[in-house]
């Protein structure tokens, strides 16, 4: 195992995203170390996941299920109707592992959708970065950005809450860890 540097992240992500998809992963490696030195994870590892956490972002729904089925990723009813909305961060996990990334970056990658209960904080900053980025705009957006000056929890909780705010909104199904993720960080009220 080599490992992977920013560096070859870059080129990894230039292979496989658009311009667009790109800046955004930029944008949100560069907030995920900004709250990696405010609540104290290893800056450099937020940095790498935050630039990679979108790798896979743009296979189709066949090539993230197949990718799926090849790393025995669990494919649950509400995954199996959005594919690449909901799996493109645990396929790139399984992706970037066997390319070298140390596993507690993949992880980070691997939750940044849709979160889980019992979290790190690497993984909870680069779940948040990529909710608060600055390219993000979107109703309660600020709240959760005043939150993540102060407290990376409370953020994410308001993050969660919002998250399955829009999902339910839109009549869609919500999987099992982003409910566990809600309760956890709701847990007392
Ligand atoms: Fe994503
Ligand atoms: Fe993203």
């Amino acid at each position: 195992m080599t490992g992977l540097d920013g560096a070859a992240a870059e080129r990894l992500l230039e292979a496989r995203l658009s311009p667009r998809r790109r800046e955004h992963a930029r944008r949100v490696a560069a907030e995920a170390a900004r709250l990696a030195q405010r609540f104290g994870a290893p800056r450099e590892k937020a940095e790498l996941a935050g630039l990679l956490h979108d790798y896979c972002r743009e296979l189709t729904d066949a090539e993230t299920l197949a990718a799926a089925a090849r790393h025995g990723i669990p494919v649950g009813p509400v995954e199996a109707r959005r594919p690449r909305q909901i799996l493109h961060g645990p396929v790139a996990a399984a992706e970037l592992l066997e390319l070298g990334l140390s596993p507690d970056v993949a992880a980070a990658v691997r939750l940044h959708t849709v979160g889980a209960a019992g979290m790190t904080v690497l993984e909870k900053c680069v779940y948040l970065a990529d909710f608060i980025e600055p390219g993000r705009a979107f109703a309660g957006l600020d709240e959760v950005r005043a939150l993540a000056a102060t407290s990376l929890d409370a953020a994410v909780a308001a993050a969660v809450r919002l998250s399955l705010l829009e999902v339910i909104g839109r009549g869609r199904g919500v999987v099992p860890a982003a409910l566990a993720l809600y309760n956890e960080s709701h847990a007392g009220q």
